[in-house]
């Protein structure tokens, strides 16, 4: 084999970012938007995508960079040619670095023959998203790895739900580093007021779910939107986010939070499929980019 194609999903947090970094509970959605990695065997190491073409290069592509020399440790790669598509949006908190990073590792592993297994893949690629980000939680390589809807840390994989999903981005970039550090610095200074705040959003996590297993989306719904106000209690909401939070609850929706990171980026309703159009859309008239999208049980994968 000389060339093949593996794609990988983003992600959005039904419950539990941040908190998940310490170690709380998350409930977390493989969704229906992907990344593509064509890899083909070459004599030189050559990376291409909207973003511009290259070689070897951290600057441009940190995350597939550190897939390619982690993975010539365990498989003898002169060169790879990397084409990346991708119709995640970048730096938004839905996990765009997680679905490259373990597209890729899977397009490796099956191109040099590495035998990695799905925990494997997952297990290196939490380990680059730590090195690359400072700090990472597991949940996004292994959701975008193993795909549907996981509770973690626990890595357990829940039903999957059909309400409708939509996906707000406020076109501001977010950088999880840099929100994670904030977030850290918060719990340093103020320990006894922030340490509470995450062990309620892992509580939430672990109330929401059973109503994610009877598939109780009004009141998922409910606790959406008191992590959210945690969120914004732990810095990482903003008036773009906010904005679109509340033209998805003023229209009707389930729910409205920030989904990743926060600080720019993503937020994410739920809503009655019937509904999903008229959400789109009022998030649209605030000013943000609607997507509406699914929970995808297909995690990595090969491309035909
Ligand atoms: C980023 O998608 C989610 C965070 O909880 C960071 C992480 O889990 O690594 C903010």
């Amino acid at each position: 084999m000389q060339t093949i194609t593996c794609s990988a999903p983003g992600k959005i947090y039904l419950f539990g970012e941040h908190a998940v970094v310490y170690g709380e509970s998350a409930i977390c959605c493989a969704v229906d938007l992907r990344t593509q990695v064509r890899a083909d065997i070459s004599d030189t190491i050559h990376i291409s995508s909207v973003l511009g073409d290259t070689g070897l290069d951290y600057d441009k592509y940190p995350y597939v960079s550190a897939v390619i020399e982690n993975m010539s440790e365990i498989a003898d790669i002169k060169g790879i040619n990397l084409r990346i598509d991708s119709n995640i949006p970048v730096g938004s908190g839905l996990g765009s670095s997680a679905a490259v990073t373990i597209a890729t590792i899977q397009a490796l592993n099956l191109l040099f023959g590495c035998g990695l297994g799905l925990e494997d893949i997952a297990t290196l690629g939490h380990n680059i998203e730590r090195t690359i980000q400072g700090a990472a939680s597991p949940t996004d390589t292994y959701v975008s790895t193993m795909g549907g809807v996981v509770m973690v840390p626990l890595k357990k994989k829940l039903n999957t739900i059909d309400c409708g999903i939509v996906i707000g981005n406020t076109g501001k970039f977010s950088s999880t580093r840099q929100l994670v550090s904030n977030v850290a610095l918060l719990k340093k200074y103020y320990p006894q007021i922030i340490d509470p705040i995450l062990s309620t959003i892992g509580r939430i996590s672990i109330t929401g779910e059973e109503l994610v297993i009877k598939k109780e989306y009004e009141a998922i719904g409910r606790l959406m939107n008191i992590n959210q106000g945690l969120l914004d209690a732990i810095g990482v909401s903003g008036p773009e986010l906010s904005n679109l939070i509340y033209a998805a609850r003023s229209t009707g929706a389930y729910s409205a939070k920030i989904t990743g990171a926060g600080g720019g980026g993503c937020m994410v309703a739920l809503t009655h499929p019937s509904e999903s159009k008229q959400i789109a859309s009022a998030i649209t008239q605030a000013g943000g980019e609607a997507i509406i999208t699914r929970v995808t049980e297909n995690g990595v994968k090969v491309e035909q």
